[in-house]
C-alpha cells in the first residue's frame, strides 16, 4: 500500500483588529461602495504592533497540530509561505519551529505569492509520499498591511493579515492530497511587486523616495491573469486525480477578489455555492487566505471527511496552482492529555531560553564574547 498525506489538523488565526472599508475612507479617497462593488471586500484584519508574521504563523499552526493530537517533537518539516515574512533571514519558519518546540523539524520558507499555501503544499505531500517524512506543518501566515503604501488607493483598500496552517501526515489510509498542478510565469513578474528591499533595489535613500517598499500592481492585468488561471489549473488537478468537476464538492480558491472568483465559477461553469468564499470579511490575506476559509467551512460543518476539494490559489511570479484532495481529520482519536498551545508555548520558551544561555555560557568558557554583543533590530524578540 502507497503512502498517503493525510490532512490531519488544521489551524487559523486573525489578529483581533477589524479595520472597515469606512475606517479606511478616512485616510484614502475610497469609499464603501467603490470597494464592495469592484472586490467583495467589507473588512479586514490588521497585526497589532506587538504581531508579526511569526506571531500569527505560530498561533495557527498550534491550533493545527491541536486537532491533530500531534506533539509539535514528532514533527519532521515546517514549511512557511508568506509574501511578508519576518526577516529575509532567518526564515520565519525557524523562528516558528523554535516557538512551537518542533526540536527536530527542518525548516524553511516559500516564496510564491498568493499561490504559497498552495506550492508549500504539493511539496510537503511530495516528502510524505515518498517517504521522506512522516509529518509537516504547512503555514500561510501574513503582514501584508506592513508593505501598503496608504496613499495608493489601488492597492491599499486590497490586503489583511492573517495565518492559517494545515497538519500533514503519512497514512495507509487512502485519501488526502490527491494531485496538485503548479505553474509560473516570471514574465509578468511586474504586475504585481514588492520592489524593495531586495538585490535589484536595495534599501536606501532612492527605494525609499520612489516607494519601492510598497506593494504595486496592475490590478486589471492581474484581474485578467486570475480569472484564466484559475479555471485551468483547477481543471488540470482535478485531472491529474483522476476526478471530475462533478466529483468536486468544494473548491477553495485564493481569497483575492469576489469578482474574480465570480468570473472563474462562471469559466468553470460551477455554481458559487460550490465556493468556500469569505473575501468580505478578511480582504486577500495572501497565503493565509486559503487556509482561513477552509477552517471556517470545517468547523461550519460545511466540509467533512470524505468530501473532495480543491485548494487554488494564484498571485504575483506570476504563479498558480491547485491541490485536489480528499478531506480526512485527524489519524487517531484526540489524546486526553495532550499537552494545550498554551503549555507547548511555555515549554518552547523554556527550551529555546536554556538553547541561548546555554550558547553564551559556551562562549563565555571558551573566550569568544568579544564576537557576541551585536544586539537585534529594536523591537526583535529573538534575542532575550
Ligand atoms: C484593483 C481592481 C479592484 C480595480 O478595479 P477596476 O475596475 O479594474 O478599476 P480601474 O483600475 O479601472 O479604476 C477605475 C477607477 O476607480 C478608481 N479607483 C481605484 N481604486 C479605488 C478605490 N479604492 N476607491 C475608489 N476609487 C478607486 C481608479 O482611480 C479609477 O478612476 P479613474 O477612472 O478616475 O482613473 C481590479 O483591477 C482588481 O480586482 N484587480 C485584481 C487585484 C487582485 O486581486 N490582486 C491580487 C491578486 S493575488
Amino acid at each position: 500500500m502507497s503512502i498517503q498525506a493525510q490532512i490531519t489538523g488544521w489551524g487559523a488565526y486573525v489578529p483581533q483588529r477589524i479595520v472597515t472599508n469606512d475606517d479606511l475612507s478616512k485616510i484614502v479617497d475610497t469609499n464603501d461602495e467603490w470597494i464592495v462593488s469592484r472586490t467583495g471586500i467589507s473588512e479586514r484584519h490588521f497585526a497589532s504592533e506587538e504581531e508579526s508574521t511569526a506571531s500569527l504563523a505560530t498561533e495557527a499552526a498550534l491550533q493545527a497540530l491541536q486537532v491533530a493530537g500531534l506533539n509539535p517533537v514528532e514533527l519532521d518539516l515546517v514549511i512557511v509561505a508568506s509574501s511578508s515574512p519576518e526577516h529575509f533571514f532567518p526564515a520565519t519558519a525557524c523562528l516558528v519551529q523554535d516557538r512551537i518546540g518542533a526540536n527536530k523539524a527542518g525548516a524553511y520558507d516559500l516564496l510564491a505569492a498568493c499561490s504559497g499555501f498552495v506550492f508549500a503544499l504539493d511539496v510537503a505531500a511530495q516528502a510524505i509520499r515518498s517517504g521522506s517524512i512522516r509529518s509537516a506543518v504547512v503555514i500561510g501566515a501574513e503582514t501584508l498591511t506592513r508593505f501598503l503604501d496608504w496613499t495608493d488607493r489601488n492597492t491599499c483598500v486590497l490586503f489583511g493579515d492573517g495565518a492559517g496552517a494545515f497538519v500533514l501526515q503519512a497514512s495507509d489510509q487512502p485519501g488526502g492530497v490527491l494531485a496538485s498542478a503548479i505553474h509560473s510565469d516570471g514574465s509578468g513578474g511586474e504586475l504585481l511587486i514588492l520592489p524593495s528591499p531586495g538585490s535589484r533595489h536595495p534599501m536606501n535613500i532612492q527605494a525609499l523616495e520612489a516607494r519601492l517598499q510598497y506593494v504595486q500592481m496592475n490590478g486589471r492585468e492581474v484581474f485578467r491573469f486570475a480569472t484564466r488561471a484559475l479555471g485551468q489549473v483547477v481543471q488540470e488537478s482535478i485531472a491529474k486525480a483522476g476526478l471530475k468537476l462533478e466529483d468536486i464538492q468544494w473548491i477553495i480558491p485564493h481569497q483575492a477578489n469576489m469578482r474574480i472568483l465570480e468570473a472563474a465559477a462562471k469559466n468553470l461553469k460551477v455554481p458559487m455555492d460550490r465556493f468556500v468564499i469569505n473575501v468580505d470579511r478578511y480582504g486577500n490575506t495572501s497565503t493565509a487566505s486559503i487556509p482561513i476559509a477552509v477552517v471556517e467551512a470545517v468547523q461550519d460543518g460545511r466540509i467533512r471527511p470524505g468530501d473532495k476539494v480543491v485548494f487554488v490559489g494564484f498571485g504575483a511570479g506570476l504563479t498558480w496552482g491547485a491541490v485536489t484532495a480528499q478531506w480526512s481529520g485527524p489519524l487517531a482519536p484526540p489524546r486526553r492529555h495532550a499537552p494545550t498551545p498554551k503549555l507547548i508555548r511555555l515549554l518552547a520558551g523554556l527550551r529555546s531560553g536554556l538553547l541561548r544561555l546555554l550558547r553564551r555560557l559556551d562562549a563565555v568558557v571558551w573566550g569568544r564574547m568579544q564576537n557576541w554583543g551585536q544586539k537585534g533590530p529594536p523591537g526583535d524578540d529573538y534575542l532575550p
